[in-house]
Order: structure tokens, then C-alpha cells, then sequence
């Protein structure tokens, strides 16, 4: 328990403001955890409350870090693996992969697990690729960026991959691992809002838009799928999370045979 008392309307416009900086739909039952994330600032920032609430609204620096904090930045290696698989597949029959490049986005990343896994698998195959890996989160693009994971974050890796693309810890590195540099030197991590940024003009062969969504409600949930929509190929592929649909969305995505969370443009 915490000694902070919100008010039902500091509670809303809290609710607001992070619904509008980042689209998470945050109800009620998050109270207790907005207020320890706002005791945890308090103490980082060495101010009181009324000053830290002042503070929150006027730094957008803040407002990022706080939204940190209040975001579920859980994922771990070959996480629900059975769409990346399909689109790797479907890459490796292209009648031009000796030649193409293949170009993949991570729009929601977090600590780098989901690109990593990617890239591992396209590199096994032998495939020329680049992973623009994107998150809101500039903490968790800083972990992503260093590469070193626990080992238990790798525990669905096979371990013909685990040996070939990942180096053990020892010392106060024991229990974990670091990405080999020859897998991290095609991902590049960058900071990206899917709510307040617009894409650049590039088109990627797939992105993968997985487990955020399941954040936001049904209209920003379409307005970034459709955002998303132009920055993908022709022929190109969309990835949602396993526990996430298009269904009541308009869109215009058709969805890939035999794998629901996954759909083709
Ligand atoms: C649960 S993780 C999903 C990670 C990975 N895609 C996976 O499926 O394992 C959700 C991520 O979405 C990011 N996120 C939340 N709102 C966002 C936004 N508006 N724009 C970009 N990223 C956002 C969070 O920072 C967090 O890292």
C-alpha cells in the first residue's frame, strides 16, 4: 500500500492523458498501480505530489517515462511463433531470395525478444534481411539494444539456435546470454509512437504489430492498423497478437490461411 490519495478526476485526467499520448485504455482496476508508479517518480524526481502532477503535464519527456511505467513491456523469445514461422516460409519460397532483401518492422518490440527471433530464424535459413524494431519505450529499446538476456527468456529457443546465435554469461554474467553481434547487426532499434507518429515512406515485406493492441480499444485499434496498412508490400504481411482480432475493425487486410492472427495485404 502507498500513502498517495488520487482523486476520482486526477484519476481521469491521468486516464486521458496516457490514452492520448499512447493509446492504452487503463480502467479502474489499474488505480493502485498508477499511484505506486506515481510514488516510484516521486522519489526518482525528489518531488512532492502536487508538484510531480504539475511536472507530468507539462514535460512530454515525463509523460513518456511515466507511460513506461504503467505498460506491460512482457515478451520473450519464439513468443507465439507460429505467424513469424509462416512468414519466414513464406519468404524462404520466394522465387527472388537470393536476390531480395527482406524487410521486416517490429512496431510494438519492447526489450528486442520478438526481432531477435526473427532474425535468428531468417539468418538459419541463410536470408538477406534488415528488422526495423520500434517501441514507444526508450528503457526497453535501451535493454534491446544491449542484447543480454536471462536465461529463461530463451527457455522456447531450439537449442541447435541457442548455441549458434546466443553467447553464455560467466562471471556476474552467469545465468545469462548476449545475441551475437552477427544477428544484433541487422536489427536497428528506434523510438516510435504508434499513436503520435507518423511511418516513414518505406514499405516492409511484413510487420508485426503483436500483443499492444490488446491495449487500446476497438478505435485506435483501427486507426493503427490502418496506419500500419501503407507501410506494408503488396503481398505483404500484418501480425497481430494470438489473443488480439481484426474482426469488428474496418480494415483492409485479408486474413492468411490457416493462422488467425495473421493477416496478408
Ligand atoms: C507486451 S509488449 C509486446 C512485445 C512483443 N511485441 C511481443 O509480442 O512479445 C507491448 C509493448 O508495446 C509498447 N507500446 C505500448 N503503447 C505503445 C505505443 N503507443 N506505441 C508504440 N509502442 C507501444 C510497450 O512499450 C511494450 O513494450
Amino acid at each position: 500500500m502507498n500513502s498517495i490519495v488520487l482523486s476520482k478526476k486526477q484519476f481521469n485526467d491521468l486516464k486521458t492523458m496516457i490514452y492520448k499520448a499512447s493509446g492504452i485504455n487503463l480502467h479502474e482496476g489499474k488505480l493502485e498501480l498508477l499511484k505506486s508508479k506515481i510514488a516510484k517518480r516521486m522519489r526518482i524526481t525528489k518531488k512532492s505530489f502536487d508538484q510531480y502532477l504539475s511536472f507530468l503535464y507539462k514535460n512530454e519527456q515525463e509523460v513518456i517515462e511515466f507511460i513506461d511505467t504503467v505498460t506491460t513491456n512482457h515478451s520473450f523469445f519464439f513468443r507465439e511463433n507460429k505467424s513469424i514461422k509462416y512468414i519466414i516460409d513464406q519468404f524462404n519460397n520466394h522465387p527472388q531470395k537470393q536476390s531480395k532483401e527482406f524487410k521486416i518492422w517490429c512496431a510494438a518490440c519492447s526489450t528486442g525478444d520478438e526481432p531477435y527471433t526473427v532474425a535468428v530464424q531468417l539468418k538459419t535459413l541463410g536470408l538477406s534481411f534488415s528488422i526495423q524494431a520500434t517501441d514507444l519505450s526508450h528503457s526497453v529499446l535501451a535493454t534491446a539494444t544491449r542484447g543480454i538476456y536471462r536465461n529463461d527468456k530463451l527457455r522456447n529457443v531450439p537449442l541447435p539456435l541457442l548455441h549458434r546465435f546466443f553467447q553464455r554469461g560467466n562471471g556476474k554474467f552467469t545465468g545469462f546470454v548476449k545475441v551475437k553481434k552477427e544477428v544484433m547487426q541487422h536489427v536497428y532499434f528506434q523510438e516510435f509512437n504508434l499513436i503520435t507518429d507518423t511511418p516513414i515512406k518505406e514499405q516492409y515485406d511484413a510487420v508485426l504489430c503483436r500483443n499492444v493492441m490488446i491495449y487500446f480499444d476497438p478505435p485506435t485499434s483501427e486507426k493503427v492498423t490502418n496506419k500500419l496498412y501503407d507501410s506494408v508490400v503488396t503481398g505483404g504481411y500484418f501480425a497481430i497478437g494470438n489473443a488480439e482480432s481484426l474482426m469488428n475493425l474496418n480494415h483492409k487486410f485479408k486474413s492468411a490461411p490457416a493462422v488467425p492472427s495473421l493477416y496478408i495485404k
